[in-house]
């Protein structure tokens, strides 16, 4: 997985709240010898220096703070005229007193949040075309949803996740990726990595103490993190030209794994059809769990779509899905298709978790998918990313035609084979330089070995246009 570290934002610009503004905390003591002037300026004065109020914020007028604290308007105004005299307030005629602007003493030490510079054409995998979220069709089924949810829908619910999600989603999933599924049996989750940080923990609890990873794969990253968390040993296990090693797996000794088979992150490569038999007779010999990341099966565009592996497995295999592809990855919205015997599990770690998933997004989703207006805006991506795949293979082919491309005509990256002297991290650091960003395999190897030298080529948040220029544009690095 391309493991997101989003930049925070410091948020220099103060709200310009409407209105009357969120009533303002202050706490009189009305039982203490401190008079209720004093009590006001310090409570104020407090709010400023610490940050709570922030420097161009505006106050109430003293007229609503006195109605809110049950005092006189003379003595907020008098509070005010102290504060403005210190320096603390700012008041122009005709205008709200706002919060002057004072550095607080002590400044707090902050962790300086990674750098959001993207370079101007980014190749990063696992973003789907952000600008093609269909919006309407978003806002139009939560307005239908929130419309038309019964009242004592928006009450705590099941910590599966609403019924109607669950329901919709199982009829899709059978009918899309040949799944068996129950609507008892699925748990709705924060999208995959939360789908399978709830698996872990179940099965951690249940006794596994390793799982199995492809390598290459994850990465790293959060994915890892969730399995350490989880109290499990991650171990890596080798994929080739036909996905993960089955015997290498059996001999790993872990009783988890977990995979892509549809679509092999990153390499693209499909799961060979008696490696899928392999497995999931290990699974069944070893009383092991398969946990199968369907991550962007929706985006095979060669029309030789590959059903899931739960399919074959009901009992075995736990199948997660998300709309971080499909849709966005900021929807935060993902499934988790269980056997049943580790269903109740699943969801009391959803439960402790955080309850369930938001109501009206879980509706939202049913609503989308059953109006046909998912499969209508599938339909479209996946035109856009076989052009875009397209776009990767013509701009190779004409500027660097001794880079071989691999992975399936499916989702949006691909790999590209440097043949050249050169290494990954200095293809890597000379297209920087030049406003392209590329990405290296090595980061998916758990020994972060750079031979074979490959780029993992992420293309769905790229038009047609940006791809030719960006591979014109690092040709020369990359054969
Ligand atoms: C291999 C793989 N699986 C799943 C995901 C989706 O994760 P999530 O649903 O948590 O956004 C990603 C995202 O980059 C990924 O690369």
């Amino acid at each position: 997985m391309v493991e997101h570290r989003p930049a925070l934002s410091s948020n220099p610009v103060p709200i310009e709240w409407a209105g009357l503004g969120p009533e303002l905390l202050l706490g009189l003591d009305r039982s203490g010898a401190e008079p209720l002037r004093s009590q006001l300026e310090g409570g104020l004065r407090d709010a400023i220096r610490t940050g709570r109020l922030q420097a161009g914020e505006r106050l109430p007028s003293s007229r609503e703070l006195a109605r809110q604290l049950g005092v006189s308007r003379g003595l907020v105004q008098e509070c005010y005229g102290q504060l403005f005299a210190e320096g603390y307030l700012t008041a122009r005629v005709g205008s709200a007193t706002r919060v002057a602007e004072i550095r607080p003493p002590a400044a707090k030490t902050r962790v300086q949040p990674a750098s959001s510079d993207r370079p101007a054409i980014d190749f990063r995998a696992g973003v789907p075309d952000l600008a093609s979220f269909p919006r309407d069709d978003w806002g139009w089924a939560h307005r239908e949803s929130c419309r038309t949810a019964p009242t004592a829908a928006f009450d705590y619910g099941d910590p599966r996740g609403s019924p109607v999600l669950r329901e919709v989603l199982a009829g899709y999933l059978r009918r899309v990726r040949a799944v068996t599924a129950d609507p008892d049996d699925i748990v709705i989750s924060a999208g995959f990595a939360q789908g399978l940080t709830l698996v872990l923990r179940a099965l951690a609890r249940d006794g596994h103490r390793r799982v199995a990873f492809e390598d290459p794969g994850y990465g790293e990253g959060e994915t890892k993190a969730a399995a350490i968390r989880a109290g499990l040993q991650p171990v890596p296990v080798p994929v080739d030209a036909g996905g993960i090693d089955v015997g290498a797996l059996v001999a790993s000794g872990a009783r988890t794994v977990v995979l892509t088979p549809a679509h092999q992150w990153p390499t693209g490569v499909v799961l060979a059809p008696e490696r899928r038999h392999a497995l999931v007779a290990w699974a069944h010999d070893r009383d092991a769990t398969v946990i199968e990341d369907d991550y962007d099966a929706e985006f095979r565009y060669d029309r030789e779509p590959v059903g899931a592996v739960q399919g074959l497995a009901p009992d075995r295999v736990v199948a997660i899905g998300t709309v971080s592809k499909s849709l966005a990855p900021a929807v935060r919205l993902g499934w988790v298709v269980c056997p049943p015997w580790l269903v109740t599990a699943v969801a009391d770690e959803k439960r402790i978790s955080d309850r369930g998933a938001p109501l009206l997004d879980q509706l939202t989703l049913a609503k989308l998918i059953e109006s046909g207006r998912f499969d209508r805006h599938l339909r479209r991506m996946r035109t856009v990313y076989a052009q875009r795949r397209a776009a990767i293979a013509e701009a190779l082919a004409e500027h660097a035609p001794n880079v071989v491309l691999t992975g399936l005509a499916a989702g949006f990256h691909a790999v590209a084979h440097l043949p050249g002297p050169a290494g990954e991290a200095a293809v890597i650091e000379a297209a920087r330089a030049r406003a392209v960003g590329v990405y290296g395999m090595s980061d998916c190897r758990a020994d972060h070995a750079t031979v074979p030298a490959q780029i993992v080529l992420g293309f769905g948040n790229l038009t047609e246009r940006a791809i030719a220029t960006g591979i014109a544009s690092i040709a020369d690095l990359l054969r």
